[in-house]
């Protein structure tokens, strides 16, 4: 278990302002329109109680408070679950780490997991959080996953006119290890490829798998447009397409975030658990 809790703490508290993310850029904007569209079609109806792991301020968590959902808020960053707390409406939250949940078997009917995966740099770390989640869920219940896409990074560099020198020899390297060098911005952090989340997902124990690309495949058109006489047209393009092949296979990986989505198997009379080999179930669509 690697422990990078000291740069990510650093990272969100001195040095960027998460609670603004959102609304700074179309790529944030396409990000939270289709996560909060996404899960108000995953979710199960309100007052369904949810854990929101990796919460950070509380955007999405306030969102469920808002709509009836009991939400509880947990986050590696004492001053993100500071937010939450003092929100409106405030969210009932805790400093923790994904990878050990303070919370008992089956309490919830829905958890989230929107964030910490990028931060965990070893597969076992990432795998240890889902399962986590899968812990704390009901039998039955969803829970949501997110990444971020491999080529996130070179795309919007490509996008914004920035995609030169020491950008393109990132961009190089992060086909071979998929660690992003904090020098280029944000944390040390791991972006996946695809089947990697899928293979995370499955072996973590998800069941019923599907994986939605977030922002969709014309995302950096709306970046590039930003500020421009076409940027609303644009935008509502992008959004229209990000809607349209949300989980279509092909096009999943072209958005800079990826949101997999599973169930927790009910256990059978005669379930051996862990010991029996994951079976597919009709209804997974990748
Ligand atoms: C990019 S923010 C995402 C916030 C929000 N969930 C969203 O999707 O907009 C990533 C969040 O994950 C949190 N985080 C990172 N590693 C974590 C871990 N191991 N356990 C809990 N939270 C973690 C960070 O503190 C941060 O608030």
């Amino acid at each position: 278990m690697t422990d990078s809790t000291g740069e990510i703490v650093d990272y969100y508290t001195a040095r960027f302002r998460e609670d603004t993310r959102l609304q700074a850029r179309p790529q944030g904007r396409l990000e939270q329109l289709r996560t909060i569209e996404l899960l108000t079609e995953l979710l199960p109806e309100p007052p369904a109680r949810v854990l929101d792991v990796g919460g950070g301020p509380g955007v999405y968590a306030r969102v469920l408070a808002s709509a009836g959902y009991q939400v509880r808020l947990v986050d590696l960053v004492p001053s993100h679950v500071a937010q939450a707390l003092a929100g409106d409406p405030a969210v009932d939250a805790v400093v923790a780490d994904a990878r050990a949940l303070p919370e008992p078997d089956g309490g919830y009917d829905a958890t989230l997991v929107l964030g910490p995966l990028y931060h965990l740099l070893e597969r076992g770390d990432r795998v240890q959080a889902i399962r986590e989640a899968i812990r704390v869920t009901r039998p039955g219940g969803r829970v949501v996953v997110a990444a971020i896409s491999r080529f996130a990074g070179p795309l919007d560099f490509a996008a914004t006119g920035r995609l030169r020198g020491e950008l393109i020899d990132e961009a190089r390297a992060l086909l071979t290890d998929g660690v992003n060098d904090a020098r280029i911005g944000f944390t040390r952090a791991y972006f996946h490829r695809l089947p990697e989340l899928v293979d995370e997902c499955r072996t973590a124990g998800l069941a019923e798998l599907v994986v939605h690309g977030v922002e969709g495949p014309a995302w950096t058109a709306a970046e590039a447009a930003a500020g421009g006489p076409l940027a609303d047209a644009v935008f509502s393009g992008a959004l229209e397409l990000a809607r349209l092949f949300s989980s279509e296979p092909t096009l999943v990986a072209a958005s800079s975030h990826l949101l997999a989505t599973g169930l927790v198997r009910r256990r059978a009379a005669n379930d051996l658990g862990e010991q029996q080999p994951w079976k597919q179930r009709s209804g997974e669509r990748i």
